[in-house]
């Protein structure tokens, strides 16, 4: 195998398929320092934690983890819980993507397994027919990796899809006409469990890493720099769109990091194009809103790694036929969720102020409601895979 990509895509897929003895080189463009020095999703599904456990990576994360059995929706000054341990019997854990890379990182190094960092000009090529090839440069010299099969876990922007001739794949877009402005400090959390806040003046979310470290959000410009953003400005904002006793409670400090994100709706289907498969955020993207793109790259090379264990072990092709549409399934309802819940919980510019009460009135409908309740857990907590 070789696997384009050493986000958690990439790795999680070489860890799962290290444990049925199945060869896989990886090849990423960035350092290991840089890959792990990016900050992104924190909120992990079961599912996600058990893929986690069968590639024998979930040690940490199952102590340092911390389980949520719910999250706070803070709208009209007043703050609601949605309790998922009542309404759907499952839980969430808090652990930071970073801290799932380093997991796998260090696995990955310590079985010996090759890791090509730092690859330039990366191509692929022949995944039509029966010879793949993955080709880059790394310290100056030309490398050709022959392989059985391409994983492209390459993200949004990478080589993969772009690979892929136009008229066999179909793209689904929707950008967002807004940003998330993030903050991590080394700050105890406002609270025990997630806050989404809808607000007059925008989006808000108060998460954590950890008892000691939070990371918050705020919603934003597209226009906005991050040097415009000191952390005062940052820290009143968030005050500003948080109900008065949560703000008065918010703890701050000095960033340890901060940085801005696009939000989109992305879509390629189909994931399989001969000996290519897509995995991840290189197939599609969700609005970071409802915590769903991790989660959705794990159970993508989930079903992959069962797919190619059946290729290789028992000589069946049956998992990898059915890749595509089974994670297409599983992509559709992540999109549904996390499109709806951004549009709830967001000042939509093109809405107005009718747009905005129209908000307020599902807000209160969904917390006074268990079956509406119901349905935003059990699309939180995740299906099973
Ligand atoms: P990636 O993590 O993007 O990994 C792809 C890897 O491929 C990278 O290491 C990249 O360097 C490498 N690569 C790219 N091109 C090439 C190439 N040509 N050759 C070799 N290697 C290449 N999700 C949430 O749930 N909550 C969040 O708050 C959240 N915040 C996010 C913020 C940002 C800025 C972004 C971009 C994403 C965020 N996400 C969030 C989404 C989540 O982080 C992703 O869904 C997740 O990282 C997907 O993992 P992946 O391995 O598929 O892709
Ligand atoms: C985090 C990010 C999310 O997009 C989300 O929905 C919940 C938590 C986070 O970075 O902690």
């Amino acid at each position: 195998m070789a696997i384009v990509g050493a986000g958690p895509a990439g790795l999680l897929l070489a860890a799962l398929l290290a444990r049925h003895d199945i060869d896989a080189v990886i090849v990423e463009q960035r350092s290991a320092e840089y890959v792990l020095s990016r900050i992104r999703a924190g909120v992990l599904e079961q599912t996600t934690v058990d893929l986690l456990r069968e590639a024998g990576v979930a040690d940490r994360c199952l102590q340092e983890g911390l389980t949520h059995d719910g999250i706070e929706l803070s709208f009209d000054g007043g703050l609601h819980r949605i309790d998922f341990r009542a309404l759907t019997g499952k839980h969430v854990t808090v652990y930071g993507q970073t801290e799932v890379t380093h997991d796998l990182m260090r696995s990955r190094a310590g079985a010996n397994l090759t890791t090509d960092y730092e690859a330039a000009d990366v191509e692929i090529e022949g995944f039509d027919g029966e010879h793949p090839v993955v080709r880059y440069v790394r310290n100056g010299v030309v490398q050709e990796l022959a392989c059985d099969f391409i994983a492209g876990c390459d993200g949004y922007h990478g080589v993969c899809r772009a690979s892929v001739p136009r008229e066999a794949i179909t793209t689904y877009e929707k950008v967002y006409p807004f940003g998330w402005l993030g903050v991590l400090a080394d700050v105890p959390p406002v609270r025990p469990e997630l806050i989404y806040a809808n607000h007059e003046r925008g989006f808000a979310l108060c998460s954590q890493r950890s008892k000691a470290r939070s990371r918050y959000y705020v919603q934003c410009s597209l226009d906005d720099q991050v040097d415009q953003w000191s952390d005062d400005a940052f820290w009143d904002e968030l005050r500003r769109r948080l109900p008065a006793e949560i703000a008065e409670a918010v703890t701050t400090g000095p960033s340890i990091e901060k940085s801005i994100a696009p939000l989109r709706s992305f879509v390629a289907e189909p994931m399989r194009f001969g000996r290519l498969f897509l995995a991840g955020d290189a197939a599609h993207i969700v609005p970071p809103t409802g915590a769903k793109g991790l989660n959705l790259a794990a159970t993508d090379v989930g079903y992959l790694a069962r797919g190619l264990a059946e290729y290789y072990l028992e000589g069946s092709d049956a998992g990898l036929d059915e890749y595509s549409a089974r994670c297409l399934s599983r992509v559709w309802k992540a999109e549904r969720f996390s499109w709806w819940f951004t549009s709830l919980m967001h000042r939509l510019p093109e809405a107005g102020a009718f747009g905005f009460r129209l908000q307020q009135a599902e807000l209160t409908y969904l917390v006074g409601s268990r079956s509406a309740s119901s349905a935003l857990a059990e699309n939180y907590v995740g299906l099973p895979i």
